[in-house]
This record gives structure tokens, sequence and C-alpha cells, in this order.
């Protein structure tokens, strides 16, 4: 099995598939057994520049290792989805963006923007919303938060409880911080995280920021492959937190130039296809006169796109 090589991809258990040959997959999004699984020879063979017979062969290998799942019933489905939480932004124009009722929980939500768009901001007032009771929008619990950046601020947590007459004292008593200080202690972190969820039944889980670490630790194109790997990892953690706690994840990420686009918005997120596919929601943010922002809805599974102003203020965040 070759364990005894450093760094080395799961995808490199497959039988033909080498050093070469793992990179191009995960470059290419293929990062773990089920989306080779599901993959079919013909675009394996494209991405992979291997015969078609050769591809079919690493897909079989794929379906015998990847773990396919279980069925469950549509009712099962239903009554799981009935028990979908959400926290309110705290705008009510933001909110209806969303469905209504702000940030959903089984799911992630991806925010992304330039800096100063109000991304940490946006977090911040998360944490406060979801203390609140749940006719207020909130959903009356602890909250988590890994702080990639070192932008935790308690005293705008005290602003913004203040400005809902809470008890700044109470409130940051249910927020656990934990900064990280490089990518591998931010995805420990997740576990950290899962593990005192049984002691603090925490429905709020947010990442400021997804990505600054990877961006920073995994720099030039041969680490590329590593990053979108490990990143997608991550991902699918933080998706597994959500559903096992019935809980709100909600990431932040900057944007890149992107150098080639001659129309439209040329910046897009960090970490490209692999945190967009996993995020349930994305929204990028931006600033506009006078305080405002704009949030724009993109890639929902059940919500027409769309856009919402909102403002950033002394007491937070509001229509
Ligand atoms: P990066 O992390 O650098 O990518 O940016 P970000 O998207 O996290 O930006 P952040 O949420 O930190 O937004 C900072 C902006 O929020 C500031 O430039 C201010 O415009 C606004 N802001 C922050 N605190 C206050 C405040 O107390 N009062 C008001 N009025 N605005 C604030
Ligand atoms: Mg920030």
């Amino acid at each position: 099995m070759g364990k005894d090589k450093v760094n080395e991809s799961p995808l490199s258990d497959l039988p033909g598939v080498g050093p070469a040959i793992a990179d191009k997959l995960i470059e290419a999004g293929y990062a773990d057994m089920m989306s080779i699984a599901v993959s079919s020879p013909r675009e394996l063979s494209d991405v992979a520049e291997i015969g078609e017979p050769t591809a079919a062969k690493i897909i079989q290998a794929a379906r015998k290792q990847a773990d396919i799942g279980s069925f469950e019933t549509g009712t099962a489905l239903l009554e799981r989805r009935s028990k979908i939480g959400s926290i309110t932004t705290g705008s009510k124009t933001f909110d209806e963006l969303m469905g209504g009722k702000g940030f959903d929980s089984q799911a992630i939500t991806e925010l992304f923007g330039e800096f100063g768009s109000g991304k940490t901001q946006l977090v911040h007032q998360m944490c406060v919303n979801a203390q609140l009771p749940k006719e207020k929008g909130g959903l009356d619990s602890h909250v988590f938060y890994i702080d990639t950046e070192n932008t935790f601020r308690p005293n705008r947590i005290i602003q913004m409880a203040e400005a809902y007459e809470l008890d700044p004292d109470e409130v940051l008593n249910k927020i656990h911080v934990a900064r990280a200080y490089n990518s591998s202690h931010q995805m420990l972190l997740v576990d950290k995280v899962m593990e005192l969820s049984k002691e603090f039944s925490p429905r709020l889980l947010i990442v400021d920021s997804l990505t600054s670490q990877f961006r920073a630790e995994y720099v030039g194109r041969g680490a590329l492959a590593d990053r979108q790997q490990k990143l997608n990892k991550h991902m699918h953690d933080l998706l597994r937190w959500s559903d096992l706690n019935n809980g709100v994840v909600v990431v932040t990420n900057q944007v890149a130039a992107k150098p080639d686009a001659f129309f439209g918005d040329p910046t897009r997120p960090i970490g490209g296809h692999i945190v967009g596919h996993t995020a349930t929601f994305r929204l990028y943010l931006r600033k506009s006169k006078g305080g405002k922002r704009i949030a724009r809805l993109i890639d929902s599974p059940h919500l027409p796109e769309g856009e919402a102003v909102f403002s950033v203020s002394e007491i937070g965040i509001r229509d």
C-alpha cells in the first residue's frame, strides 16, 4: 500500500493510480473515493489523461472502497428536514433572501467577499443572534467560533448584545472561541468541537476564515492539489457536525483576483469549486455606499438568486 510515503493521497491505493495520475485527479476535483466512484470512464480518462479501460478499472476499485451510503425513506428525510432551525441575520431583507428566517441548520453557509465587506461583522452578529429565543429568531444556544485571523472581538459582542438588551456577560459566556494557528490545527479544532458539542449542545459553528491559513501555507501550483484535498475534508467534517447537531455552520472566505476576467466581477472565492460545491448556501458580500452592504445569494438548492441590502453600524447588522 506504500504507506511509508509522506502526504500520500488515499487515491494512490487504487490500482493503476500513481502519484502523477492522483495529482491530476485531485486537481480536477476528484479528491476522494466517492467522487471517483460516481464518475464515468469517459470523464475520468479525460481529466487524468489515461485510457478509458484503465479509467473503468479505477472506477470499479473506487466503488469497492467508497462508502456508498445507505438509503433513507422519504418520510425519514422529511422528518429530519422538518427539524431544520434557523438563526436571524439581524436584517429582515437579508433573512428574506435566505428564505425568511436567516441561516439554516443542517447546512453550511459560505460568506465570501473582499476585506471589509462585513464577513467578520456578520459572524459576530450571528454569535449573539444564536442566543436569542426561538420567537426572536435565535436557537437559544451556545456557539463555537474558530478564529484563524485573530479578529474575534469580545467588545463588539458586548455592543451587539446591549443593542438587544441582553446581558453581555451571559452572551460572552456562551461563545467558545479558539484561535487556529495553522490549517492542521484548524481541522483538529473541528474534532474538538464535535467532542465538546455533547456538553454544550451548540447550534452554531463559525469558521472565520475558512481559507486564510490554507492559502498562506499551500503556495504555488504544486501545492494546489494538496490544499484542495484538505479543504474538501475540512468542509465535509463541518457538514457532518451540522448534520449530527442540527447546527448552523457559517464560514468566511476571501476572494482572489481573477486575472483572466475581462467582463463581470474580476474576483473569485478561494478554494474554488471544492468549497463552493460543499457549501449549501454561498453569499457574496460587497461594500456599497455609506456603510451599506450588499449580499448576493449564489447557487442555492431551493431559493432563487437575489440580493439584499443591509447595514453594518454600531449596533450591528440591520436593514
Ligand atoms: P476581511 O476579514 O479583512 O476579509 O474583512 P471582513 O469582510 O471580515 O470585514 P469586517 O467584517 O471586519 O468589516 C469591517 C468593516 O465593518 C469596517 O470597515 C467598518 O466599515 C464596519 N464596522 C466594523 N465595526 C463597526 C462598528 O463598530 N461600527 C460601524 N459603524 N461599522 C463597523
Ligand atoms: Mg474578517
